[in-house]
């Protein structure tokens, strides 16, 4: 009995997720974490806020979630800025290209943290 219902459960688990395989459901970014705390990001709840991947994934034109595309990371090109490249080590809020792309939409959808901590979550 015991086992059938962990095997069932294995099943239901599994089985959720598939639809979305190719995307993560939760992130940290925190690549370039120094003088901030390094921030959570619901990766899920996103996909259904903005109207298409490459809204974020700018380099992946026309990417889904069934697409067998190699994703990469913001870092494996923003980590350090380069001449027309933002950089996400910068404080400012014009030259950090996730400050840029995220508060944005903050600001236009009039929801989502717009102030320092409700990003970069002190650890408690
Ligand atoms: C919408 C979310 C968001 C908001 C709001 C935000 N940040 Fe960031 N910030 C990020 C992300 C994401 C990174 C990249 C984090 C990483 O890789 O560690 C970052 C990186 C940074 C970095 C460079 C990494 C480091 O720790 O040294 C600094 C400094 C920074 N932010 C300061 C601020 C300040 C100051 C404010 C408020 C004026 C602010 N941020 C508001 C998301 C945000
Ligand atoms: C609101 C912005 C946003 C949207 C929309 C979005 N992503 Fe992401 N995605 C991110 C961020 C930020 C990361 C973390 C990247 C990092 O750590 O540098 C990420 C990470 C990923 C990763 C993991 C990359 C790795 O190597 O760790 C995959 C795969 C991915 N996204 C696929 C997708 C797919 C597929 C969609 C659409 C169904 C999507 N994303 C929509 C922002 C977004
Ligand atoms: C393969 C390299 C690469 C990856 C991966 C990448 N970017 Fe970029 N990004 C660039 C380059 C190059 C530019 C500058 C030229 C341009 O705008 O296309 C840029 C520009 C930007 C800008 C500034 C756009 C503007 O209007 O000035 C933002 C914001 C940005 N990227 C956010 C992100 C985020 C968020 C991720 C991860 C979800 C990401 N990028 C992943 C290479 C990359
Ligand atoms: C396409 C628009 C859009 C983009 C791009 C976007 N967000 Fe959001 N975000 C939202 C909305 C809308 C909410 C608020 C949802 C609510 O309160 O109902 C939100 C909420 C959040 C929250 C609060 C916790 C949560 O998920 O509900 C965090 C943290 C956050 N965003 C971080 C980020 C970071 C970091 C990025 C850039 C990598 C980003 N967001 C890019 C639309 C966006």
């Amino acid at each position: 009995m015991r086992k059938t219902l962990l095997a069932t459960s294995i099943i239901v688990i599994l089985s959720v997720p598939s639809a979305f395989a190719h995307h993560p459901d939760k992130v940290i970014i925190n690549a370039a974490a120094k003088k901030q705390a390094e921030v959570p990001f619901n990766h899920m709840k996103h996909v259904k806020r903005a109207k298409s991947c490459d809204t974020c994934h700018h380099m992946n034109k026309g990417l889904t979630a069934e697409t067998k595309a190699k994703v990469e990371k913001c870092s494996s090109c923003h980590l350090d800025p380069k001449p027309n490249v933002p950089g996400m080590r910068e404080m400012s809020l014009t030259k950090n290209p996730f400050h840029q792309a995220c508060i944005a939409c903050h600001k236009t959808q009039k929801k989502g943290p717009v102030a320092c901590t409700g990003c970069h979550l002190k650890k408690s």
